[in-house]
This record gives structure tokens, C-alpha cells and sequence, in this order.
């Protein structure tokens, strides 16, 4: 059996501990209280034995299965969940587990911090998104009249289980778009982090780089549960990349690879040069071929905006970042001399 790592999110008594290791999944048991009632809540995406396999440890399970795909990230499935819960005797002691990537997370987690005001909830993420960046920090929402994440609560899970042997059944495509994020919490925060993107092969050393961007995500969350300030550093990337999304969001351009294109334009030169090197290695698009006038006014009607400008994160040195106010204008400027350089 290999070896587990355990991080603790410090937050006092919404504090909870972190197991990444592989294999850690089939050893559920062992890490969350599973005997009660458990909503486990799963896409039609993850392969079914994942939820199957989580339900043999579970005093009373019930397994939903959503659909995949950011549509279910709605109020309809945010019902469905509480009903379900309501209909199957679920008290305050019962308790919520996702088993998927970001969108099953924020459903589950905020349909588990809603029913009779709050029950525990675990998460078994199981895309390299979730695992590197979603599962941890509490963010729970749904989508409303088009606006992401629109609808929801910061509410922290009990426990999380990241199992890297999870991501095996993953695409290529879908594991490079969840390392953007890894390369983003790199590039804002972490050199050394950076450089391994540089100079290994990733697939290599998935687990250490999984483990240092949860790191990474741990000590913002601390600094900054509920996103006063600094972790908006996590945006970095998402102001250009929710404009792509909103736009390009019918071509199938997954959020990693928008966060990727996000980052691009919002670089020194300098830092650009590398990030396009990292980028590129990963698989990741680089080539800003849509409209980006569209793009642009998609990002300014981010509801993150405040009177058009919003508030970009900004990489002038790898490993490092500030803030920056942005107007539609400076949007088109940053974006513009992307386009020219390359
Ligand atoms: N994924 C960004 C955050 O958790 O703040």
C-alpha cells in the first residue's frame, strides 16, 4: 500500500484534513465517518464503481448521478439533492459526499450546506481539477440565469480525499486542462513549483505537484476563507478565461484551457515567454483565434466587475503577482500585445 500525505486546512473548528495519496479512495473508510446516511452525489462522467465502490462504506447510502457538464450545476439539481435527502429521512447527523470533479463539489457541498442548515460533507475528488484546486477552500455554488457560480455558500468540507490513481480513467486533454491550474498557482505563487514544470516530465512527479498546489491553495484559503483579498490571486487567469468560457463555451473549450488563453495577456514579457513554454509542453492552447471583442465584453460583465473594470491578477516575475484594475480598454491593450508578440 503506498504511502498517504495528510495536509490540515487550519481554520479553527472548520479546519479539517486534507489525504492525498494513492489509493486513498478505496480506503475510505478508514478517513470519513460513513456510518449514517450518505448522499453520495457523482456525474455521469466518473466512472460509476468510484461511487460504487465509496457506497460499500456507508451505513445507508443514496447515490445520485448528475449529469455531466457545468449544466447541472443548476437550482433544479440543488433541488433534486435537498428532496432526495428530505425523502430518504436524512437528519443533521447524515451527511454529503461528492465523488467527481468541480461541478458534482459545488453542487454537493452546497446542497449539503443548505439542508436543515448545514450537514457534513466530504469530497473524493476525481479530476485533476477538483484534486489540484476545487475540492479544497469551501467554494460551493450553483449557476443562475446564465451567471456562474452566482448562487452559494462558503462552506467548508469535514474531509477530503485526493487519490491520484483516480484520474487513470482522464483523457490527456481533460488531465492538461486541470493542470492549468496547477500552473497558475505556480506562476502566482510558487518558482520553484514553476520550474518543475519546466524541467520534468509532469506525469512523473503528478503526485508531488498535486500535494505542492494543494500547498499552495491551503495557505491562501487560511489567509483569506472568504476572498477579502488575497485569494483572488486564484483568479489569476479567469478574468480573460470566464470571457472565453462565456463565449467559446458552445466550441467545447474546457476551463482550464480558457484559464490557460486567460493567463497569457495578463504577463510581463518575460513571464509570458516561459508560461507559453509551459503551456505548450502540457498541450495547452496558446493561439487567441475567436473574438476578442466579445471576449472582452464578456469579462467586463463578469460578476466580479465592478462598473465595467475588474480586478486582474497580474505576473510580472514567476512566482509572484499584484493586482491590477482593468478596464474594458485595458483589457484590449493587454490582449492586443499578446497578439502582436506572438
Ligand atoms: N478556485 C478558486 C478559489 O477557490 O478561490
Amino acid at each position: 500500500m503506498s504511502e498517504c500525505r495528510k495536509l490540515t486546512l487550519e481554520l479553527g473548528e472548520r479546519g479539517y484534513d486534507i489525504i492525498i495519496g494513492r489509493g486513498v479512495a478505496g480506503r475510505a473508510g478508514e478517513f470519513l465517518k460513513l456510518d449514517r446516511r450518505v448522499l453520495i452525489v457523482t456525474d455521469d462522467g466518473v466512472p460509476a464503481e468510484y461511487a460504487r465502490r465509496a457506497a460499500e462504506f456507508c451505513g445507508a447510502p443514496v447515490i445520485v448521478t448528475v449529469p455531466q457538464g457545468e449544466g447541472s450545476k443548476s437550482i433544479a439539481e440543488f433541488e433534486h439533492l435537498l428532496t432526495v435527502m428530505l425523502r430518504n429521512g436524512f437528519s443533521r447527523r447524515d451527511c454529503v459526499l461528492a465523488v467527481g470533479g468541480g461541478v458534482v463539489g459545488d453542487l454537493a457541498g452546497f446542497a449539503a450546506s443548505a439542508y436543515m442548515r448545514g450537514i457534513d460533507f466530504y469530497n473524493i475528488p476525481t479530476t485533476a481539477l477538483s484534486d489540484i484546486d476545487s475540492s479544497v477552500g469551501g467554494k460551493t455554488a450553483v449557476n443562475l440565469d446564465g451567471i456562474k457560480n452566482v448562487v452559494g455558500a462558503f462552506y467548508q468540507p469535514r474531509r477530503v480525499l485526493i487519490d491520484p490513481d483516480l484520474l487513470l480513467t482522464l483523457s490527456p486533454r481533460q488531465m492538461a486542462s486541470g493542470l492549468a491550474e496547477a500552473v497558475k498557482m505556480a506562476a502566482t505563487s510558487d518558482a520553484e513549483l514553476f520550474s518543475v514544470f519546466e524541467n520534468e516530465d509532469v506525469y512523473d512527479v503528478l503526485d508531488d505537484i498535486i500535494f505542492r498546489s494543494v500547498t499552495i491553495k491551503k495557505r491562501i484559503v487560511e489567509e483569506d476563507e472568504r476572498e477579502g483579498g488575497m485569494r483572488k490571486i486564484l483568479n489569476f487567469g479567469h478574468t480573460i478565461g470566464h470571457g472565453i468560457e462565456a463565449e467559446e463555451g458552445l466550441l467545447g473549450l474546457y476551463h482550464g484551457e480558457c484559464v490557460a488563453l486567460g493567463m497569457l495577456p495578463m504577463c510581463s514579457r518575460e513571464a509570458r515567454g516561459r508560461l507559453l513554454r509551459v503551456l505548450t509542453k502540457l498541450g495547452l492552447p496558446t493561439r487567441y483565434d475567436f473574438d476578442t471583442e466579445k471576449i472582452i465584453e464578456a469579462a467586463s460583465h463578469d460578476k466580479k466587475s465592478d462598473g465595467g473594470a475588474v480586478t486582474a491578477v497580474i505576473v510580472d516575475e514567476i512566482g509572484s503577482c499584484r493586482f491590477e484594475r482593468l478596464t474594458p480598454d485595458g483589457l484590449r491593450e493587454r490582449i492586443a500585445s499578446y497578439i502582436e508578440e506572438n
